[in-house]
Formats: structure tokens, C-alpha cells, sequence
């Protein structure tokens, strides 16, 4: 076992991979744009929170400053060329949609873009930014869910149905193995 302590920088800081890589989708100044986030987590049940975290270089910060909705959808493994392409270049210097041919589902409970070919979405009514660091974790309450039936079981995800996306950090994708165990119960 090592150990680095950490002045300013640690050597790497993912060891919180693999997490599930998810697609920012919003609307603002007249553009839609995607981006990745593998920064977002779950926030709170009640009211239902959800909050991705992204850093200020990013076109899409400033769309999620100037917009009041935006969209967080999830997709299968075999998107993982997809979502890394639209991972390497910034809206700023690319229509991503036009270049990439992108498929875009409109929100029924917002007026928010979201990236096709999703097992799973959310559209989120933005309620706060909050500095953290070099980022910005922008706090969004879910307004509507999609969930393709096909993907979930009554309770959960089956990883037998969808491999979901998992990032592992500096350009490597994965998914999770095709089997869970139910360990308890409520
Ligand atoms: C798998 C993956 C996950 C990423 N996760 C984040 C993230 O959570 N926050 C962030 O600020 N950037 C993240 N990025 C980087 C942005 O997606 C990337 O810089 C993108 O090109 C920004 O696009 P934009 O300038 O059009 O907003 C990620 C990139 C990839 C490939």
C-alpha cells in the first residue's frame, strides 16, 4: 500500500472510478449543446435532487449558467464512441448536434434538449450553482423521468438487459458485470 500526502494536487484523482457516464443536455443563447459528465451524483429523494459538477472551461458551463432547465441522460456501453467524441471537442468551436448528426428528444416536462438513444433520462429544473473548487456543481430538481422498460426490472437496473456506461478515467470505458445479488431487503 502507498501513501502521497496531498499539498495541492494528488498523482491521480480518480479513484472513485468507475462511475457512470452521463450526458449533460441544455439550451441557451440560441444553442443546444451535450457534453459528458462523469461528475454527477444523486442528491437528495425529497425533494428529488440531482447535481452535476462541471468546471467553467466548458461551453456547456455557461449554457447551464444563462439556462433554467437541463437534461441528465444515461446510455448503454455500446455508445461509449459517442459519448467520448462529443467528450473531445467543445461546443464553443462545434455545432455538436449538426456535426455529429445527433438525435435530439425534446423534454415533455421541460423545454430542454436531450441526447437520443438513452436508457434512461432526467429533466431537471435548475435550483442552484454552487462554487466547489475549479468546478461548478449545478443542482437540478427532476421535473420528469424516462426509463425505457425493456432496461429495468420492477426495482432496479438489469445489467443483463443494458450494460450501462462506466468511465474509469483517462479515455477507458467499461460496463458492469451481468449479474447482482440482492443482499437485503426493506
Ligand atoms: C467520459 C467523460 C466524462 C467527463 N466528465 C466531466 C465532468 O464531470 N465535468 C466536467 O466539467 N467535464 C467533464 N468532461 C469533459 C467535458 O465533457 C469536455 O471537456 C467537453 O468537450 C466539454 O464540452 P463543451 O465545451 O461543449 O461543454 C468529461 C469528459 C469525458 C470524455
Amino acid at each position: 500500500m502507498e501513501f502521497q500526502r496531498v499539498e495541492e494536487k494528488p498523482r491521480h484523482f480518480n479513484h472513485f472510478y468507475p462511475a457512470i457516464a452521463a450526458v449533460i443536455g441544455v439550451e441557451a443563447e440560441g444553442r443546444v449543446n451535450f457534453m459528458p459528465a462523469v461528475w454527477n451524483v444523486g442528491l437528495s429523494f425529497d425533494p428529488p435532487l440531482f447535481g452535476v459538477s462541471v468546471s467553467p472551461k466548458r461551453f456547456t458551463h455557461g449554457l447551464l449558467e444563462a439556462a433554467s432547465a437541463f437534461s441528465v441522460t444515461f446510455h448503454p456501453y455500446e455508445q461509449a464512441e459517442r459519448v467520448q467524441r462529443l467528450g473531445s471537442v467543445s461546443g464553443c468551436e462545434v455545432d455538436k448536434v449538426a456535426a455529429f448528426g445527433l438525435e435530439v428528444v425534446r423534454g415533455r416536462a421541460l423545454d430542454v434538449p436531450l441526447l437520443g438513444g438513452f436508457y434512461a433520462a432526467y429533466e431537471l429544473e435548475k435550483t442552484a450553482a454552487w462554487p466547489a473548487g475549479d468546478h461548478t456543481l449545478f443542482v437540478g430538481r427532476l421535473r420528469g423521468v424516462w426509463e425505457d422498460p425493456a432496461a429495468f426490472t420492477a426495482e432496479a437496473l438489469d445489467p443483463a438487459r443494458v450494460r450501462a456506461l462506466l468511465y474509469f478515467g483517462r479515455y477507458r470505458y467499461g460496463y458492469p458485470a451481468s449479474e447482482t445479488r440482492v443482499l437485503g431487503k426493506r
